[in-house]
């Protein structure tokens, strides 16, 4: 399975590395492990462990009530390659077309991309997409990092791309950055950044996460949004080699 290394970012820094220490030197017997990672029912992880369905570190195991060390523990699930994860913690390329809930509405929804293990988990995504927006989302099971990630005391800027309907011009990154008036709003809200990218795209940096916040933004400058694609949260990109509809670990560097 491939990781991604994040840049060492704050919050999501400090949370890998945390459950890096939580685990290191903790052990759990095979079937346990199995349940808590989402293979379903302690009586269903036992039945596959007697079947000879797992294997630990290189080995096949078929005694469920084996101990294993659970940092750096790798094992299959019916030939399906794994690494004991604590807490989820992943990025998603999201694809057009898809909703960000588990009850979708019109189009399916992103847990779909998921491997059903990760979904019994109980993983969330950070921040909702539109169905129609793409981009980078951070998906995790860990209650306290969704929290912190994506309270708006944290302020974590995130970047889209933005590409409108009519040519932006001087004036409307000017109006951007100085602050709008969305309705429904008491305040106005303004841009980290404006980056002109071509006459209609740019890359627009905002601290908050408000309903349609961009398309209503754009709106305010009498545009319209034709695309949009979020290339950052934090100090993590989007990786090129991630194309939509595929995800990853997020993970510490060594
Ligand atoms: N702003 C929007 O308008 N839509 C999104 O999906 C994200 C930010």
């Amino acid at each position: 399975m491939r990781a991604f290394y994040l840049p060492y970012n704050s919050h999501m820094a400090k949370t890998l590395d945390l459950e890096r220490r939580l685990i290191s030197g903790k052990k759990l017997s095979l079937e346990k492990l199995l349940h808590k990672q989402g293979f379903g029912s302690r009586k269903l992880c036992r039945i596959m462990i007697l079947n000879e369905e797992i294997t630990v570190n290189g080995a096949l195991c078929d005694d469920p009530d084996a101990e294993f060390e659970l940092e750096n523990l790798s094992y299959t699930v019916k030939g399906e390659p794994w690494e004991y994860k604590e807490k989820s913690y992943l990025m998603m390329h999201k694809p057009a077309n898809y909703e960000c809930s588990h009850k979708t509405q019109h189009h399916p929804t992103i847990y779909s991309l998921l491997p059903h293990p990760l979904v019994e988990r109980g993983v969330q995504c950070i921040g909702r997409l539109d169905e129609d927006t793409t981009g980078l989302i951070l998906i995790s099971d860990d209650g306290q990092f969704i929290h912190r990630m994506s309270s708006p005391k944290h302020k974590v800027p995130k970047i889209y791309e933005v590409t409108c309907k009519h040519p932006i011009v001087e004036a409307n990154i000017h109006a951007l950055l100085s602050g709008v008036k969305l309705i429904d709003e008491d305040e106005t809200i303004a841009a980290l950044e404006v980056k002109q990218i071509s006459e209609r795209v740019i890359h627009m940096t905002l601290a908050e996460g408000k309903y349609h916040q961009v398309k209503r933004m754009v709106a305010t400058i009498s545009n319209r949004v034709e695309a949009l694609k979020r290339i950052q949260i934090g100090d993590l990109k989007l990786p090129d080699d991630l194309k939509a509809g595929e995800w990853r670990w997020l993970q510490l560097p060594c």
